[in-house]
């Protein structure tokens, strides 16, 4: 289990999967993570179960649980490009009450060190859109940097968003939050 200050990482277990269906059909969830909404199918528990315990061999998806070992979220990484030792980020905290807490940005430092030391990745990127300011700021103060915009990449709730491209590069996530 990977240990950040008040979040770790574990791998996805059978017992997660009810807790993730309420989550991955729920469309304020799904608003900020996508921008879909509202869903036109909503996820099986099935799907969601060879998503996420059978996997995929390009995705890798692991559980977030607060200090007390509660599941709050996922987050994983998907696209390995291997000469380039790149690949893109996703997280999601699932639960609602734990936004704006602190979590994401705890997790995010976890996970991301992980990548860089153990996966040995050289860069990691993700994209997100422009009204997900909360996003944003997390993964700013991560040290991803936005490198590039998507004009009205999105349809959102009846209206285009520009879709935010973003990037960090190991040396720079060293210099910000060290190695350890
Ligand atoms: C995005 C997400 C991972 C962030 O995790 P979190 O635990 O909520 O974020 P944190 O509490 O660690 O940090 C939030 C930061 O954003 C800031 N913030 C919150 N709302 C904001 C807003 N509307 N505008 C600007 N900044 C905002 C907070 O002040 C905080 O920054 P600070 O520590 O400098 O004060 C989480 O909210 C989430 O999963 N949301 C739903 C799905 C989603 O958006 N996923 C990302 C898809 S790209």
């Amino acid at each position: 289990m990977l240990k950040g200050k008040k979040t770790s990482i574990r791998p996805i277990e059978e017992d997660d999967i009810d807790t993730l269906y309420q989550w991955y059909n729920d469309q304020e969830v799904n608003l900020w993570s996508s921008g879909a909404w509202p869903l036109n199918t909503l996820h099986s528990k099935d799907q969601l179960a060879v998503k996420f315990l059978d996997g995929s061999p390009d995705t890798y998806s692991y559980a977030i649980l607060d200090d007390d070992e509660v599941l709050i979220g996922t987050i994983g990484f998907k696209e390995a490009n291997i000469p380039a030792r790149s690949a893109t980020l996703f997280v999601v905290i699932g639960n609602k009450n734990y936004w704006g807490k602190g979590y994401g940005t705890d997790v995010l430092i976890t996970f991301t060190r992980f990548l860089f030391t153990q996966w040995n990745f050289h860069r990691i990127s993700l994209d997100t859109w422009d009204e997900n300011l909360r996003a944003i700021r997390v993964y700013e103060k991560v040290g991803f940097k936005i490198e590039g915009r998507q004009r009205e990449a999105r349809f959102v709730l009846g209206n285009y968003h520009d879709a935010i491209l973003m990037g960090l590069l190991r040396e720079e996530f060293f210099s910000i939050h060290g190695k350890f």
